[in-house]
C-alpha cells in the first residue's frame, strides 16, 4: 500500500492511508465517530442513535492512517432524486488537517459514489469555512448553487454546493 508523508522530512516513515466504505453496521465505530465529531464542532452533530441510523441506512466513509480512523464522511441519498447523494458531514481529526488529506479523502469518496452510479453530490458548507470551500470548489469543481441565511437557526450563513458527475446516459437530474 502507498505510504503518505505528512511532511517532506525524510525522517518520517509515512502512513499507510486507506479510504473505506463502511458497508456493515459496526457499533464499535460509533464512539470513534462521535469523538471525531466532538473534536471538530463545539455543538455535536450526532448522537449514538443518529450515527447508528447513518451506519445502517446512510453510508459512512472513513479514512485510516496505519489502521486508525482519522476522518469520516457521512452521506445520505436524496429521497426525491435517488441518483443524488448529500454529504452531510466530512471531517478529519484536527492534527491531520491541512496536509492534503481532505482532498485525497474526498477523491476516494467521489470515486466510490461514482462507481455506484451517483450522478450528483450536494452539500452545505458554512460560508466562513474557507478551507472546506477551497477543497470543494478548487479541487473538485463544486458549484455554489444557493445561500441559506439561517439554515440551522444559528444565524450563520450556509452555501449549498453541488458537483454533477459525468453522465453515463442515465436519467436527467433537475437543475
Ligand atoms: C474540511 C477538511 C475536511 C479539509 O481537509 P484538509 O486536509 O484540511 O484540506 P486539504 O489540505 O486537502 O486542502 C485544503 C486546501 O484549502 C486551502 N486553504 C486552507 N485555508 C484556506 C483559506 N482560509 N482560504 C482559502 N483556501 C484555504 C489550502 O491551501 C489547501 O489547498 P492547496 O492544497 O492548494 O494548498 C478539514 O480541514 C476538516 O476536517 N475541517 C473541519 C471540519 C469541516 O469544516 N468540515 C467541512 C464541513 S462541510
Amino acid at each position: 500500500m502507498e505510504r503518505y508523508y505528512l511532511t517532506r522530512s525524510t525522517a518520517s516513515e509515512g502512513y499507510a492511508l486507506e479510504v473505506q466504505e463502511v458497508d456493515r453496521h459496526d457499533p464499535l465505530l460509533i464512539p470513534v465517530l462521535n469523538e471525531l465529531d466532538l473534536l471538530t464542532y463545539s455543538e455535536g452533530t450526532f448522537s449514538r442513535y443518529t450515527l447508528g441510523a447513518l451506519l445502517r441506512y446512510g453510508r459512512i466513509f472513513t479514512i485510516t492512517a496505519d489502521g486508525l480512523v482519522i476522518g469520516a464522511c457521512h452521506c445520505l441519498r436524496s429521497f426525491d432524486f435517488p441518483d443524488e447523494v448529500v454529504i452531510f458531514n466530512m471531517a478529519l481529526r484536527p492534527g491531520w488537517r491541512g496536509h492534503g488529506l481532505g482532498t485525497r479523502f474526498l477523491q476516494g469518496v467521489i470515486d466510490r459514489l461514482q462507481a455506484r452510479g451517483t450522478r450528483r453530490i450536494s452539500l452545505l458548507v458554512g460560508a466562513q469555512n474557507h478551507r472546506a470551500i477551497a477543497v470543494y470548489r478548487t479541487k473538485f469543481g463544486f458549484q455554489h448553487v444557493s445561500t441559506y441565511p439561517n439554515e440551522y437557526n444559528t444565524g450563520q450563513e450556509y452555501y449549498l454546493m453541488r458537483l454533477d458527475l459525468p453522465d453515463d446516459g442515465g436519467s436527467e437530474l433537475p437543475s
